[in-house]
């Protein structure tokens, strides 16, 4: 086994097989922190999710001690999934749009293993999503190219051609008026902000939709994230030539997608 502070955490392969099956999905937003146990056969939820609300700042330390108070809540020491809200390669965050800007740099699986006393696997939070939808939700099957958005605080992106994922994408980041990006006009928070109605709002995310096809062609658009159970409401403006359809798994997403990264990682670190 590759030796890595991750090491400590598995005693043998037949320890690491109890936890193949339940495994515990983190997902980290800006202003909850949500944690279930993952069913990573069927992609269910086994049991209630347990929130704490996003510290503020959001710093390393201060969500990495509510990231350890979840795990604890669930008595939980197998691999942890993570989805966190930046760009994450190799377990590394190199962004903070929405966060404090001291995780830039910072390893989050390193940070929240050590507060928790778990390994974890960390992933973009809407590639997390991403990947869920494409396997128990809404993009199950579907061949072409496929761009799901998650809407909350930001606006998350995850990109996928032949069921295979691009990650991250950071869409929610390009460019829409007077050099700030699209997430800054077009998230729940947005609009929150600016006190327009939803339908004002899908009119406005419709053209987002709009200029996302231009670029991409997608055969299909996700609707993720806290927004998605408002779809009906603002469906009727949405009209790019893709299928727009909400996230089947809605808001869970994030936590089932985190714990399949995490079993797949896991899997791999353990066997090889
Ligand atoms: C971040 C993304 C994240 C999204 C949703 C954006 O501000 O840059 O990394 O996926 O918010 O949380």
């Amino acid at each position: 086994m590759k030796k890595t502070y991750r090491s400590e955490y598995f005693g043998s392969v037949k320890k690491l097989q109890l936890f193949m099956h339940l495994v515990l999905g983190i997902d980290v937003g800006a202003s909850g922190v949500k944690g279930a146990l993952v069913d990573v056969q069927n992609g269910r939820l086994q049991g209630e999710r347990y929130r704490v609300p996003t510290p503020q700042p959001a710093t390393p330390e201060a969500m990495a001690a509510a990231f350890a108070e979840i795990v604890a809540f669930f008595s939980y020491k197998g691999p942890v999934g993570c989805g966190f809200p930046a760009i994450v390669k190799k377990g590394v965050a190199y962004s903070a749009a929405n966060i404090d800007a001291g995780w830039i740099g910072v390893s989050v699986e390193e940070t929240f293993s050590r507060a928790c006393g778990a390994p974890v696997w960390a992933t973009n939070d809407a590639d997390a999503a991403g990947m869920a939808e494409m396997r128990y939700g809404a993009g199950r099957g579907e061949p072409g190219v496929v761009i799901l958005i998650t809407i909350g605080t930001g606006l998350g992106s995850a990109l996928f051609y032949r069921g295979m994922l691009v990650p991250n994408t950071e869409l929610g980041h390009l460019l829409w008026e007077r050099g700030k990006p699209a997430e800054a006009f077009c998230s729940s928070v947005a609009r929150e902000r600016s006190k327009i109605s939803r339908a004002d709002w899908a009119k406005r995310f419709n053209k987002y939709l709009h200029h996302l096809e231009r670029l991409f062609s997608p055969d299909l658009f996700i609707l993720g994230g806290g927004e998605s159970k408002y779809f009906d409401q603002y469906a009727e403006y949405l009209n790019p030539k893709a299928n727009v359809v909400p996230a089947q798994l809605l808001n869970n997403a994030g936590i089932i997608g985190a714990a399949v990264y995490a079993a797949e990682n896991a899997a791999v670190f353990i066997t090889g």
